[in-house]
């Protein structure tokens, strides 16, 4: 193959695709691939050579991601029209482009039947190739975009739901949400469980600039005292038993962005000495690694009352109030009525929709017994009951026997009170409405096992379905003693 024509290298890389191209080589001509590899990696493009087809086949096998293979039509062994089949059959085809000495019409078509991306003579030198190369990469490039604007749009939609609230304190709460997104100021999310805090995380990062950096979330609380260090911090190989590669801490894989701590209160006096330095120096220090820069947003969530830890001696002062330089502290649902109804609503469709069940609302005594309720579990208590009682209703309104944490003596219940026609006229006494309670541990217990049954023991799809995390979902299942497969 002749190096004719323009001389301009990076001409078939096209703008836009930000890494070096993957192209593999297949010839059995060592000067040609010696030729267009010089020519290739000059472009910047990242080579590797194959002699024959069972050797490309061998190295895209190798699970090495190849965005272009140059095809020689005629190889020993298995042909290039084969080679090219075998190819296109893998799960992530590359593009083929196959070159070929002279070249007929029928071997062009055979090629191009069997795929290929294009179909170039080596005698016309290397402008065709180049050519193809161009038009090749630009639709590896095309298809890459569109993968991660799909990948951005699946994980806006799963872990950035909207935050539900007509009440004034959570209006404060987003107000302050939209204050801080765009700012490195250190943030103490408290609530009770259940609240809404990692919610509220999530939206602060993907509201403000940090957007497009990463958001990693540590549950202090759910990791073996022995090994949080190392997943905070990372740590090098062979710095314990059983370190047998390096590992990037959260810190590190938070790079640029925002890192949650959540339940920051569990952390040992150890570990709340080495966070404090890690704020105070900007740096960590892998375990038995030197120290690094990070630079990373930190917000920290709790659902103990951190200010009484410190009075209590149980969490340093220092740390709390590097920690709690912006505090935004979630109201529970009990404080804020006016959602209740609202976030029922909001979950009965959404998981109405998941469960393709009949369910379309719920009935006024529901909405009564909702209101009522102290809800100790706070959002994802209703969350749960909601997705318990879709699940099991046959009918189109839920009725108060779907909710047995609601369910009241029919004795004790008066029907509901009609509406009021005037405001002049006088409203009817407020009977209350009593709540039996059932233990909350219970029905966390049966949600748990509605959705593993439901999701016939997947546990990261039941985890999903019950909006909490796989670490979660094995610790509860663990503590309630139900098998997971
Ligand atoms: N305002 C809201 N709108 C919609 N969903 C909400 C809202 N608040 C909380 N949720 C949902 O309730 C569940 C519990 O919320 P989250 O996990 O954020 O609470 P938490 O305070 O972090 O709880 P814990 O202290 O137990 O970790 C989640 O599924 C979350 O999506
Ligand atoms: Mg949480």
């Amino acid at each position: 193959m002749e190096a004719t024509g323009s001389d301009g290298q990076q001409d078939f890389l096209p703008e836009g695709l930000l890494r070096a191209p993957k192209v593999l080589v297949v010839d059995d001509d060592p000067n040609v691939c010696k030729l267009l590899e010089y020519h290739l990696k000059r472009a910047g493009c990242d080579v590797s050579i194959a002699n024959s087809g069972e050797a490309a086949l061998e190295s895209l096998n190798d699970g090495h991601p190849i965005d272009v293979v140059l095809l020689d039509f005629r190889l020993p062994g298995i042909t290039g029209l084969e080679t090219l089949r075998r190819i296109n059959h893998r799960n992530k085809p590359a593009s083929v482009i196959v070159m070929t000495a002279h070249g007929t019409t029928e071997e062009a078509v055979a090629c191009l039947k069997e795929g290929a991306y294009d179909y170039v003579r080596k005698t016309n030198g290397l402008d065709n190739l180049r050519m193809a190369m161009r038009n090749a990469l630009e639709t590896v490039g095309l298809k890459e975009e569109v993968e991660q604007l799909r990948a951005k749009l699946v994980e806006k939609d799963r872990h950035f739901p909207d935050i539900v609230s007509r009440s004034p304190a959570m209006t404060q709460v987003k107000k302050l949400v939209r204050m801080v997104s765009s700012r490195d100021i250190t943030i103490l999310l408290e609530g009770e469980s259940g609240s809404g805090k990692e919610l509220i995380a999530r939206a602060i990062h993907t509201h403000g600039d940090y957007r497009d950096k990463p958001f990693v979330a540590i549950n202090c609380a759910a990791i073996p005292e022995a090994l949080l260090e190392s997943e905070l911090f990372g740590h090098e190989r062979g710095a314990f038993t059983g370190a047998i590669s390096r590992r990037i801490g959260k810190f590190e894989e938070a790079q640029g962005g925002t890192l949650l701590l959540d339940e920051v209160g569990e952390l040992n006096p150890s570990l709340q000495a080495k966070l404090l330095r890690v704020l105070q120096t900007k740096e960590i220090q892998p375990v038995g690694g030197q120290t690094r820069k990070v630079n990373v947003r930190i917000i920290s969530a709790t659902n103990r009352d951190l200010g009484d830890s410190v009075r209590k001696g149980l969490f340093r002062h220092d740390l709390y109030y590097r920690l709690a330089v912006f505090p935004i502290l979630l109201p529970s649902l009990r404080e804020r009525k006016e959602d209740i109804l609202e976030l029922a609503q909001f979950f009965l469709r959404r998981f109405a929709g998941h469960e393709e069940s009949p369910v379309t609302g719920l009935t006024r005594e529901v909405e009564q017994a909702l209101l009522d309720y102290d809800w100790p579990g706070n959002v994802r208590e209703l969350e749960n009951i909601i997705y318990r009682a879709v699940v099991l209703s046959e009918s189109e309104l839920l009725q108060l026997r779907d909710f047995p944490v609601l369910a009241i003596s029919a004795a004790t219940t008066p029907p509901p009170a009609p509406p009021t026609l005037s405001a002049a006229s006088p409203s009817p006494p407020e009977v209350p409405v009593r709540a039996r309670v059932v233990s909350l541990e219970q029905l966390e217990a049966q949600a748990i096992r509605q959705a593993l049954e439901s999701t016939a023991g997947n546990v990261s799809l039941a985890a999903e379905l019950l909006h909490i995390s796989r670490a979660t979902l094995y610790r509860k299942s663990k503590k309630f003693q139900i098998p997971l497969r």
